[in-house]
Formats: structure tokens, C-alpha cells, sequence
């Protein structure tokens, strides 16, 4: 398989967990670039269910390689629950996931931060974080005080979760928050330390040496475009790049050595936590959307605010990452909707017309989404096995979303079982 970067398009939960599990079987090493255990994969394969935050679904299938790449933020103690979650369902993760030395890590008193940070918030700047921490921890390491998983080596390791925890209870103090015990924590990341030791290694040689070796490499991303730091809609986004770029600074490996993007994107839309929807449904059409998609967190089950596909999301995305191939999921979500609506522009209250995504989100407030209407094809798809099979109204559907946001099909979804998988060139 040609190297690949598998990005997510809309808000994150795109259903990238099963297109990677797709594309993981023709690769050799997959690396996970950004994001940290604010991400959730729900696997399911031969009849089990695996739940993976930060570890690479990768590792359910024998003799693949798994890499936590420096762009990722890492919580070691969520990390050492993943790998004896794993380990406790016969899945042995020693010797086939590394961890970068440089890869930053989310401590406890980040948790801390990120839960007094949102709680002092006024309700109009809340981010609805999931609270893991990601915020704090990726602003350590901007601000150059993070601690990295190579840290775990150092002798002043203990010391520095003592200094740490100390600067941030006065922090937290200040702010009227509960405080931690440094005590308590320099025991657990003592033993966090020794756990996790086998697992440190220099990815960044690792995964070129992988490349040069011609093995194929798949760069997973998690959370998806709009969330992303610098392209999404900021203040309410997460803390790192999930886009196309940030696998190559994620991970060490070169813009050259990329072969192919490939964007996750939903039939519809949907977004978890606070920030600017266009084509959001408050109505029952809405709630048809977040039953029958089973839209609620992974991570923090809550519900997934659902809406319309939105054209101008994904035509946004399709540039931001140089989306060669589109992988469309749940389709057959809207199996039962008699007329779909998508979003093709947005309209400002002064007749200004966007086709790309604003940066100004007062200018976004003031904005309408643009509908054209389809007829939906009101027949059950989950079933169906070959894209030629499907109703010719639903894929008249696919193929005018793919015409508004540009690219090929190169996987369509629709239903949860791997045979609904209908692949298209990927
Ligand atoms: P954080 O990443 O926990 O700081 O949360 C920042 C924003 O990103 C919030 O709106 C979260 O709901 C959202 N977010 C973080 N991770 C995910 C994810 O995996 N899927 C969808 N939304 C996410």
C-alpha cells in the first residue's frame, strides 16, 4: 500500500475506526499523529469489542506495528489501562507498539487544569472539552515546561512531577479548585515509569527506516478538520493538527514520502461539545439522525449534536488536506428520510455569498446555510454489498456530494458490519 494519511473531515467522529481497520490490513506500520486519549475507537472484530483511546487499532491485527508518533499527547496512565485491557483479551502489545521519546505526555495536574479551566469559564466560551487534559498538556509543550515519554528515563523525572504538581496547586488554589496530593502522584508515575520503559523507542528513525525499508506506512489521525488548532473553528477546537499536515510533523516522516490523503467524511454532520454548527438540527429530524447513527461520544458518551452534510465543511476539508480519496460513512443513516437537504453555501444576512469556510466566526454567526434538496431513496442499504446494488437515489446522493466537494470515492460505508465496507479504488 502507498503511504497514506487518513484524516477526518468534519467534527471528528467521522466512523475513521473502521476505515482504518480497512486500510490497516494492507499497511505494515500505522502511526497515530496528534490528539491524545480524547479520541475513542470502538473496534469490533471477531466478536469482541475493543475499546482504544491512544494505541493504534492496529494492534488487533497480528504482526502489524503501532506507533505512537511525537505529535500525540500521551496520558501514561490511561495508556498502561489500554495495554492491560488489551493484554487481559489476549492481545499482547510488547514488542510491536513503540512510543516516541518526544512524544509529550499528559499528567495528572493537566486533567486538573483542563476541569478548572472549563468550570470558570462563562457559558458562552465553554469548549465542552472531553477532559482529558489535551489543552493543558499540548500548551506545556508549546510553552516549553511539557514533560516527554523520554523523561520517563531520567532520574529527575520524580522531581519534576514534584515541582509540577506543587505549581499547579497553586494555580488550582487560586482558582478555587481542588488541589492534588504530590505525594500520591510521585507514587504513581514511579511505577508508570518501569511499566511503560519497554515501550520508549526513537520512532522518528524508526518509521524512515520502516519507509526506506519499503514498508508501507498508514498515519492515522484523530478528531477531524474542523477541529483542528489552526484550520477549525477556533476557540472551539481541540489542541493539535489533526489535518494532513500534522502527520508529517507528527510523526518525522517527510511531505515526500506521502503518497496519498485520505479524508473520513459522514453523509451527514455531526459535532460533539460547543461551537458553530451551520447546518446543525435541533428539530426531530435531528434526533431521527443521533438515534439511528447511535451518535453519542465514545469517549464521554455524550450526545452528538447531528445536521445536514455541509458541501462548504467539505470542500474546505478536501483543501486543507489535498484529499485524494474520500471514504463516506453512514449512509444508510439516511435510509429513511424522505427529502435530504445539503448544504451547497452560506449566505451572510447582507446577500454575501461564502463557498469556503469563514475564519471569522462573528461572521459565521451571521450566516445561512444554502440547501438544495434530494429525494432520499426510503429503502434499507445496510444489507448491500455492491455500490451498484444500492437504490439509484442514494447514489445519486453520493455522487453529488462527491461532484460539490471534489475528489474520488474511493470507500463507501453503510452499515456497521466489515461487508458493508464498498471499496472503490482503496
Ligand atoms: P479536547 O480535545 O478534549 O480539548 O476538546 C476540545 C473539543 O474537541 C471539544 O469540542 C471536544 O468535544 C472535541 N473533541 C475532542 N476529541 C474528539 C473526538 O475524538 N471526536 C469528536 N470531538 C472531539
Amino acid at each position: 500500500m502507498p503511504n497514506t494519511i487518513l484524516v477526518g473531515a468534519q467534527w471528528g467522529d467521522e466512523g475513521k475506526g473502521k476505515v482504518i481497520d480497512v486500510l490497516t490490513s494492507q499497511a505494515d506500520v500505522i502511526v497515530r499523529y496528534q490528539g491524545g486519549s480524547n479520541a475513542g475507537h470502538t473496534v469490533i472484530t471477531g466478536g469482541k469489542k475493543y475499546v482504544l483511546h491512544l494505541i493504534p487499532s492496529g494492534i488487533l491485527h497480528p504482526g502489524k506495528q503501532c506507533v505512537i508518533g511525537n505529535g500525540a499527547v500521551m496520558d501514561p496512565l490511561d495508556l498502561i489501562k489500554e495495554i492491560e485491557s488489551l493484554r487481559a483479551q489476549g492481545i499482547e502489545p510488547s514488542g510491536r507498539l513503540f512510543i516516541s521519546t518526544r512524544t509529550h505526555m499528559v499528567m495528572q495536574w493537566h486533567r486538573a487544569l483542563d476541569a478548572a479551566d472549563e468550570a470558570r469559564r462563562s457559558s458562552d466560551k465553554k469548549i465542552g472539552t472531553t477532559g482529558r487534559g489535551i489543552g493543558p498538556a499540548y500548551g506545556a509543550k508549546v510553552g516549553r515546561s511539557g514533560l516527554r515519554v523520554g523523561d520517563l528515563l531520567s532520574p529527575d523525572f520524580l522531581g519534576e512531577v514534584k515541582a509540577a504538581t506543587e505549581s499547579t496547586n497553586a494555580i488550582l488554589t487560586s482558582w478555587g479548585a481542588p488541589t492534588l496530593d504530590v505525594q500520591s502522584l510521585v507514587d504513581i508515575y514511579r511505577q508508570a515509569a518501569i511499566t511503560l520503559k519497554p515501550y520508549i523507542a526513537d520512532t522518528v528513525a524508526y518509521v524512515n527506516e520502516a519507509d526506506r525499508a519499503g514498508k508501507s506506512i498508514l498515519l492515522e489521525g484523530a478528531q477531524g478538520t474542523m477541529l483542528d488548532i489552526d484550520f477549525g473553528t477556533y476557540p472551539f477546537v481541540t489542541s493539535s493538527n489533526p489535518t494532513s499536515g500534522g502527520a508529517c510533523t507528527g510523526s518525522g516522516l517527510p511531505p515526500r514520502r506521502i503518497d496519498r490523503v485520505v479524508g473520513v467524511i459522514k453523509c451527514y454532520t455531526t459535532r460533539v461539545g460547543a461551537g458553530p454548527f451551520p447546518t446543525e438540527l435541533t428539530d426531530a429530524t435531528g434526533e431521527q439522525l443521533r438515534q439511528k447513527g447511535g451518535e453519542f461520544g465514545a469517549t464521554t458518551g455524550r450526545p452528538r449534536r447531528c445536521g445536514w452534510f455541509d458541501a462548504v465543511v467539505g470542500r474546505y476539508a478536501a483543501m486543507v488536506n489535498g484529499v485524494d480519496f474520500w471514504a463516506m460513512t453512514k449512509l444508510d443513516v439516511l435510509d429513511d428520510q424522505p427529502v435530504i437537504k445539503i448544504c451547497t453555501a452560506y449566505e451572510r444576512d447582507d446577500g454575501v455569498r461564502y463557498e469556503t469556510f469563514p475564519s471569522d466566526l462573528s461572521v459565521l454567526a451571521r450566516c445561512k446555510p444554502v440547501y438544495e434538496e434530494m429525494p432520499g431513496w426510503m429503502t434499507p442499504t445496510s444489507q448491500t454489498t455492491r455500490y451498484e446494488d444500492l437504490p439509484l437515489k442514494a447514489r445519486a446522493y453520493v455522487e453529488r456530494l462527491v461532484a460539490l466537494i471534489g475528489g474520488r470515492l474511493g470507500i463507501l460505508s453503510v452499515g456497521p458490519a466489515r461487508e458493508t465496507t464498498l471499496r472503490m479504488g482503496l
